[in-house]
């Protein structure tokens, strides 16, 4: 028996088989593509409003990512984007908006029915966006541990509320397969779900639950660790913001578990020789004697203003400066500037 929508050696799956998670988590989004769920995975919140987009209401109503992915800071010079896991395009439509020409926008799903729910609602919406066609999405079959494109060849890839779905050896290898297809400084694009304590083994091991984006969070050190594993050179975090708690009742904790929405932006650049630099909104104020601070490691630091400082500098200049130094705490919505 072959299940509709799977990609992942479908035919295979017999009674004598179990399905791998992978495969429960595409017959799941292919159930969801049929019959939308409303606010499966989205945060409250409406989509990114762009003067001149129109998201018709089917697309909103398959929003199931946890944030967003679409910064416009990022997206000048009409980029290529390749969009993993395209859902019900709503990401797609919004990164066209910035590229706006044929194929500037490629987005990969494996499972059948999101891409035909995609083009669907891709279509209306070229019917109600007067500057949009659909060809500026190029909608192919594909997955993220084998990206349909060549090496080093898109300004910027995204997904959202997709990677966490991922155990850990897959996660390194999807993040591989994104670092492979990215130019060199571009971009990769995230929002996931991340865990404020490990999840335990009885939820991690909870298909249906890791499908919906509740059980497959990593905490935000394991998560930022993979981006460095994999060579990100730097990394931005541009969110953190409560997503959804896990209740004692519900899912047989001891302690109630809050997970956390995560957006971000890792850029494809070298490693500095002191490892990548991840920046979530500290500042460093230099407070001594004199009227600046050089640390002669490219960092000066004026007195009484404060210099935006990847955390790994705050670390050092902190350590370096103790009571000459104020380093504020993170603000998890950094958007640009700074040290390194
Ligand atoms: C949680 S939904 C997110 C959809 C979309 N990103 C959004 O924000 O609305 C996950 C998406 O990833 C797709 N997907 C599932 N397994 C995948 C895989 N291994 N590679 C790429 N996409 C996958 C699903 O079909 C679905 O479209």
């Amino acid at each position: 028996m072959a299940l509709a929508g799977l990609h992942y050696n479908a035919s295979a799956v017999t009674g004598l088989t179990k399905m791998t998670y992978l495969e429960t988590a595409a017959e799941f989004y292919s159930k969801v593509a049929q019959k939308p769920e409303v606010g499966l995975c989205c945060v409250q919140s409406s989509p990114l409003q762009l003067p001149g987009l129109k998201i018709p209401p089917q697309m909103q109503e398959m929003n199931y990512g946890c944030g967003t992915t679409v910064h416009p800071a990022e997206l000048g010079n009409e980029p290529t984007v390749l969009y993993v896991g395209v859902g019900g395009g709503l990401e797609a439509l919004q990164f066209a908006y910035f590229s706006r020409r044929q194929g500037g926008v490629i987005a990969v799903d494996p499972v059948a029915e999101m891409r035909q729910a995609a083009s669907r609602n891709l279509a209306q919406a070229a019917k109600e966006n007067p500057w949009f066609d659909t060809a500026f999405v190029d909608i192919r079959e594909g997955d993220a541990f084998n990206l349909p494109v060549a090496d080093a060849s898109v300004d910027a890839i995204a997904q959202n509320c997709l990677f966490n779905i991922f155990e850990p050896a897959d996660l390194n290898k999807a993040l591989k397969e994104a670092f492979r297809v990215l130019k060199p400084g571009g971009k990769l694009l995230m929002s996931d779900p991340i865990a404020t304590r490990p999840i335990p083994l009885h939820l991690r091991q909870d298909e249906r639950l890791r499908a919906m984006c509740l059980s497959g969070a990593l905490t935000y050190e394991e998560y930022t660790q993979h981006l460095i594993n994999v060579g990100f050179g730097q990394v931005e975090i541009r969110a953190r913001r409560p997503y959804r708690l896990l209740d004692c009742q519900t899912y047989n904790l001891e302690e109630p578990l809050l997970l956390e929405s995560l957006d971000s932006v890792s850029f494809k650049v070298e490693i500095p020789e002191d490892g990548t630099c991840i920046f979530t909104g500290k500042t460093a104020i230099y407070m001594g004697n004199e009227e600046f601070f050089d640390d002669r490691a490219g960092h000066i630091l004026q007195r009484g203003v404060p210099a935006v400082v990847c955390d790994k500098t705050a670390g050092k200049l902190g350590a370096l400066l103790s009571k000459d130094v104020l380093i504020t705490d993170s603000t998890w919505h950094y958007t640009g500037g700074g040290c390194c």
